[in-house]
């Protein structure tokens, strides 16, 4: 309800809810971009996805580069994902007043500040020291929801302290032993996460030949193993392994011990000593997944957790009925950023077919080939409930860190606002309401 203030008349009004946010025309965000560049201060990452990743290439080592921007076989399937934005379009609207605006949503009972957040990404550890703290940092900065990855670089506990209240899930690949899924979840609940995400779509490591050519796996450096080195479960088993004989030792292969060493943590000559963090490796590749998982399997977590759990990696009608039927909280459509499957069908085709199925019966949340907010505004316009961002955050932490991230959450946020208005939207119901066009 519009209210007027005495004597203003009618050109001035106020806010329309309390929980409305901008008033007047230019964001916040947009504004102090253009003061700091008026001032010489000039964006610390590009905020074209394009810029982005080329000054990722020219700026990362040759295996970061490739972990992060790599895909599944040809490619075909990330570079699809991008394709199908391109097949819809957004209808703009005039004459509609869109002064006060809201993003903010509820998920799981909890107030977000907008549907956008931070898909898991594992292995940030090639780009950073102490990569998911930073993460975790401009995520809280941005009260913009973070999913802790099973594959993290620092382990959950230390992200969650750094996030206050703020939203954080907990990504899961289920492991062949029930017991450390059992114990990681257990461990996310404690620090605070409010949902577990099982990731269904790499029951094993896709074929990506980017990693492949440089013989690259970060794993195998201790990168993206601090959830499993700092779990008891998981150290527990280390005691038991025998190592397998490894090859003949070259300088190449002492590297990669020596790195796996330096990243395990404690005392290097130690770890050097003891071979434990090769152990370690050893041991995660033996157990990080499952290929004979079942949609039965899945009461084992229902009974281990009392937070919603949410499928990911579902893209089909027959699995979403299967995830309802299972008595799942949520579903996640994702093809995983095509990293999996090369010829993969789209995530956003997937998400249209998901969302006709579920009809609202629980949230289905949606990501691969987000790259700003115009296209987080399609995939809300297309049903999805919240939308996740990926290779965007990591390559901005990797060019500029903490900040970095938190510019790309602001970018992509503020472009999400601006679309939003110029579709005649206030709101999420707005933009739900919104029929995107076919591209002819
Ligand atoms: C793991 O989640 C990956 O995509 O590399």
């Amino acid at each position: 309800m519009k209210t007027q203030m005495p004597g203003t008349g009618e050109r001035f009004r106020t806010l329309k809810s309390p929980t409305m946010q901008h008033v007047d025309s230019v964001p916040p965000y947009q504004r102090e971009l253009y003061q700091r560049g008026a001032r010489g201060h000039k964006p610390r990452v590009p905020l074209h996805f394009d810029q982005l990743q080329e000054r990722a290439r020219q700026q990362f080592s040759a295996r970061a580069f490739a972990y992060v921007a790599g895909g599944a076989g040809q490619e075909t399937t990330q570079f699809a994902n991008r394709l199908a934005f391109e097949d819809w379009c957004i209808q703009p609207k005039m004459l509609r007043d869109v002064s006060v605006r809201s993003l903010k949503t509820t998920i799981f009972g909890k107030e977000w500040r907008s549907p956008l957040m931070l898909s898991p990404v594992g292995a940030l550890g090639l780009l950073r020291e102490q990569a998911d703290a930073l993460v975790a940092r401009a995520a809280a900065r941005c009260r913009t929801p973070m999913v802790f990855s099973n594959q993290a670089s620092v382990q959950m506990e230390t992200c969650a302290a750094l996030m206050g209240d703020s939203p954080r899930w907990f990504q899961l690949y289920w492991s062949k032993s029930n017991e450390l899924v059992a114990s990681l979840v257990s461990r996310a609940e404690a620090c605070g996460c409010e949902a577990i995400v099982v990731t269904l779509d790499t029951p094993l490591l896709g074929w990506r030949p980017r990693d492949l050519q440089l013989g690259s796996l970060p794993f195998a450096r201790a990168i993206g193993l601090a959830q499993y080195l700092s779990d008891p479960v998981f150290q527990s088993y280390l005691d038991e392994v025998q190592l397998r004989p490894s090859g003949p030792i070259t300088l190449a292969a002492l590297e990669v011990f020596y790195q796996a060493c330096r990243n395990y943590g404690g005392s290097l000559w130690q770890n050097l000593r003891t071979r434990r963090p090769l152990k370690a490796v050893q041991q995660f590749v033996d157990i990080y997944s499952r290929t004979d998982l079942l949609w039965s399997d899945l009461k084992f977590l229902r009974k281990h957790t009392r937070l919603p759990i949410v499928l990911k990696g579902i893209l089909c009608a027959e699995d979403a009925r299967l995830a309802l039927d299972a008595g799942m909280d949520g579903i996640w459509v994702s093809n995983h950023g095509g990293r999996q499957v090369d010829g993969a069908r789209t995530s956003l085709n997937a998400l249209v077919e998901v969302v006709a199925e579920v009809r609202g019966a629980v949230p289905v949340f949606f990501d691969s080939g987000i790259r700003a907010g115009a296209d987080v505004f399609k995939a809300l316009a297309l049903g999805a409930t919240a939308v996740g961002l990926g290779r965007p955050f990591a390559l901005a932490l990797g060019l500029a860190g903490e900040e970095g991230v938190v510019e790309v959450i602001e970018n992509t946020l503020t472009e999400l606002d601006l679309t939003m208005a110029f579709a005649g939207c206030c709101d999420l119901e707005g933009i739900r309401g919104h029929r995107l066009l076919r591209n002819e």
